[in-house]
């Protein structure tokens, strides 16, 4: 089968991430007969350096004509300075709400061979760790009207507003049910209802949503309980369903229980098969260029647009298999290694991975 992918390599470590996840890729394409075709487009930082725009038309157009999108990261510190509008972060949530991502899924599984590089006691991790987090990826607070204005007091004030709309919550309380009837069965719903008015209706609408999957259990928890349970007891969840803010902060904490953030791939689903796949992690421009950087949250990104966008599960499963020998074999980037293991750079980390496919 032949398919378009469109890459964004983006700022700081991400051309160096994306291109092993390009070589893995092609190394399945030959396996299975599969013509993966990779067109390159500019967004982020390096996109306001050469056409003064975080996300050029251009790169939306090709996003749009893909059958998905492989993402490395985007910004750093020389944009830091930039307008709101005009910072490299922008690409990123105009190109998930161009292309209408509003599912974001962001899987935490803790490799029984990484035990080590996780934070959390043995006694807490028990057998292993497999939690999803879900994220509403193109509402909430960072996509509402934001601005400054002078007050009556005659002081500078900023704003940010945060809305969810009814069809926003239900299509994506219908994505986390549909991926926890595959897995566990238990919906943790995340949410500041004792406080915030749109917390309410999302409890609320994920209450309804769940009526329809009797087979699932769902319970709810305030924000700040449920990032304290996930360093206390994070067995009890299974499938964690929030909004665009939460989401991003949980993510960030759940991704340490699988070792390092750069471990944690994500996909951004919406309605069609073209989903927008890259690692959870941002550019790390310290280490930009260096060969120093985890590739895996990437290649299992790859691996995710694999699986949801092009049904191709057998060569999803080859990949994180591959992933799981090498870290097996006791192969190493410097952000999940620990003593006794052999440490390896970004390039080294994807030829192995290639040859274990
Ligand atoms: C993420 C990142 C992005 C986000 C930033 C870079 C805009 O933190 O994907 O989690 O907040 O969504
Ligand atoms: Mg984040």
């Amino acid at each position: 089968m032949e398919f378009n992918i469109a890459t964004i390599p983006g700022d700081g470590i991400g051309p160096d991430i994306v291109e092993q996840a390009i070589n893995v890729l092609k190394q399945i394409g030959k396996k299975y007969k599969h013509n993966f075709n990779f067109t390159e487009v500019l967004a982020g930082g390096c996109a306001i350096d050469a056409t003064g725009e975080p996300l050029p038309m251009q790169t939306i157009r090709t996003c749009q004509d893909s059958d998905s999108v492989l993402l490395g990261a985007v910004g750093g510190p020389k944009w830091d300075n930039l307008p709101g509008d005009k910072r490299p972060e922008k690409a990123l949530l105009g190109l998930r709400s161009q292309l209408g991502l509003y599912a974001n899924i962001r899987p935490a599984i803790l490799h029984k061979s990484l035990k080590d590089a996780c934070p959390l006691k043995p006694e807490i991790i028990g057998d292993g760790l497999d939690i999803v987090v879900v994220r509403e990826l193109t509402g909430g607070i960072y996509f509402g009207k934001r601005g400054r204005m002078i007050n009556n007091q005659g002081n500078e004030e900023a704003f940010d507003t945060l809305t969810y709309s009814i069809p926003e919550i239900e299509r994506i309380a219908k994505s986390a049910f549909d991926i926890a009837i595959k897995r566990n069965k238990k919906v943790t719903s995340v949410d500041k209802a004792n406080i915030l008015e749109s917390s309410r209706l999302w409890r609320e609408i994920v209450t309804e949503v769940a009526k329809d999957y009797p087979e699932v259990a769902l319970n709810h928890l305030y924000v700040d309980n449920a990032a304290m349970q996930l360093i206390l007891n994070p067995k009890q969840f299974d499938v964690i369903i929030t909004s665009n803010m939460f989401g991003d902060i949980l993510s960030d904490e759940a991704s340490m229980i699988t070792g390092s953030i750069g471990m944690l791939p994500s996909a951004s689903l919406g309605n069609d098969k073209t989903g927008l796949y890259e690692p959870i992690h941002g550019s790390a421009p310290d280490i930009a260029g260096q060969n120093k950087a985890n590739p895996i949250a990437t290649i299992l990104s790859a691996a995710m647009m694999l699986r949801y966008s092009f049904t191709l599960e057998e060569e999803a499963n080859v990949i994180e298999n591959a992933v799981t020998k090498v870290l097996g074999s006791n192969y190493r980037t410097g952000d999940i290694m620990s003593s006794g293991m052999k440490e390896v750079g970004t390039k080294e980390m994807g030829e192995l991975i290639c040859k274990n496919l």
